[in-house]
């Protein structure tokens, strides 16, 4: 048995000396608890908030504890009726090749699709493309929507969502190849490579992909992308507001704050941010849209798979930069 832990907090970019392997050592269940055995784990980018300490949303991860993270595990041991060895459950065990945890920590992995896509397509981060797209920007037919990062796991749901609906959808990626992908397999009627490009470029570009302005912003980037984005869009246009990645690890100054602020007043924007666990209650709802979309094979997906935990610190880095396509995940077991 196997862990990842946080070695040390970074300043700044982290880096493969914040985290250490080591060994794992878990007693066996008690009453009501599970042992698992890790078979995924999903790698996301609010670990990387978890490393930092101070106020957020959720407590950072103690130095010398086990990284964070959703895994879809099999169950070797119950001590909780509801659950029996061989079972395929969601489990919260973070970096880790076994967890345990009491049973009603725990979610069935749903039928009929690849184990894993209980940690994208139809897990949190779908989850989340649905609550920005439709109850944080209320998104309608006919509009048009730019999504950032995609074709990310929480993009490239969005897009999908978003062209079921009837919207005009334009992405934003990392290079020509994830920009191609962005429109043969999501959807999107446009995409626009933000990699090398300034601000005023991707602003014309925007422009040009969206005349009449973009009316909702899914926002999962900020930095360089969300100062070409703000001038292009709709007045009274709505944000979304689901991440900030280029600012996670303070590396990218990205405009002023009294620049940012200017463009919200004068087009009038709604600018509103979320955080996916609030709106947990609806999960039904989601997936009563995404699950037969996925299996009539409307909603697609891509993965990007690491093997092993030890790969874990590298794939995480590689991903905040921009390595993965779709789902970053690590082949555990
Ligand atoms: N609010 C919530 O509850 C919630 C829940 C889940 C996720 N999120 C947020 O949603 C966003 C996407 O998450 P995800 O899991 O789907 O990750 P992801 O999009 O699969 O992976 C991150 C992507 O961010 C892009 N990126 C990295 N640095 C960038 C930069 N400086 N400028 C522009 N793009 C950059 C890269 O795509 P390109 O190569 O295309 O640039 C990279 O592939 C993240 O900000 C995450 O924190 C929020």
């Amino acid at each position: 048995m196997e862990r990842v832990v946080l070695a040390a907090r970074p300043d700044g970019e982290p880096d493969a000396s914040h985290f250490r392997l080591e060994p794992l050592v878990l007693p066996p269940p008690a009453a009501g608890e599970v042992l698992t055995r890790t078979l995924w784990l999903s790698l996301d980018p609010y670990m990387r908030g978890r490393m930092d300490a101070g106020r957020s949303y959720a407590a950072p991860v103690a130095v010398g504890a086990t990284m964070v993270g959703q895994v879809v595990a099999e169950v070797q041991q119950s001590r909780d009726p509801r659950f029996a060895p061989g079972d395929l459950v969601v489990a919260p065990s973070g970096w880790a090749t076994h967890g345990l945890a009491p049973g009603a920590a725990l979610s069935r992995v749903p039928a009929g699709v690849p184990p894993q896509a209980a940690l994208g397509v139809l897990g949190m981060p779908g989850m989340t493309a649905w609550v920005g797209l439709t109850r944080i920007a209320a998104a309608q037919a006919g509009e048009t929507v730019l999504i950032s990062a995609a074709t990310g796991a929480v993009g490239s749901v969005a897009a999908q969502l978003a062209k079921a609906r009837g919207m005009r959808v334009v992405g934003i990626a990392g290079g020509a190849e994830k920009c191609r992908i962005a429109v043969e397999e999501f959807g999107c009627d446009a995409c626009l490579d933000h990699r090398g490009a300034t601000p005023r470029d991707l602003y014309r570009a925007i422009r040009d992909a969206a005349p009449a302005g973009v009316q909702v912003y899914f926002e999962n980037v900020g930095g360089a992308v969300l100062e070409a984005v703000l001038p292009a869009m709709a007045d009274f246009g709505r944000i979304a507001l689901c991440g900030a990645i280029a600012w996670y690890s303070r590396d990218d100054g990205g405009p002023s704050a009294a620049a940012l602020w200017g463009t919200i007043l004068t087009r009038r924007l709604r600018v509103e941010g979320f955080i996916v666990t609030d709106h947990w209650a609806q999960f039904p709802a989601f997936l009563a849209e995404a699950a037969p979309m996925v299996a009539d094979g409307r909603l697609r997906w891509r993965e990007t798979v690491a093997e092993g935990l030890a790969a874990a610190p590298a794939a995480f880095l590689a991903m905040l930069k921009g390595g993965n396509l779709g789902k970053q995940l690590v082949r555990v077991g």
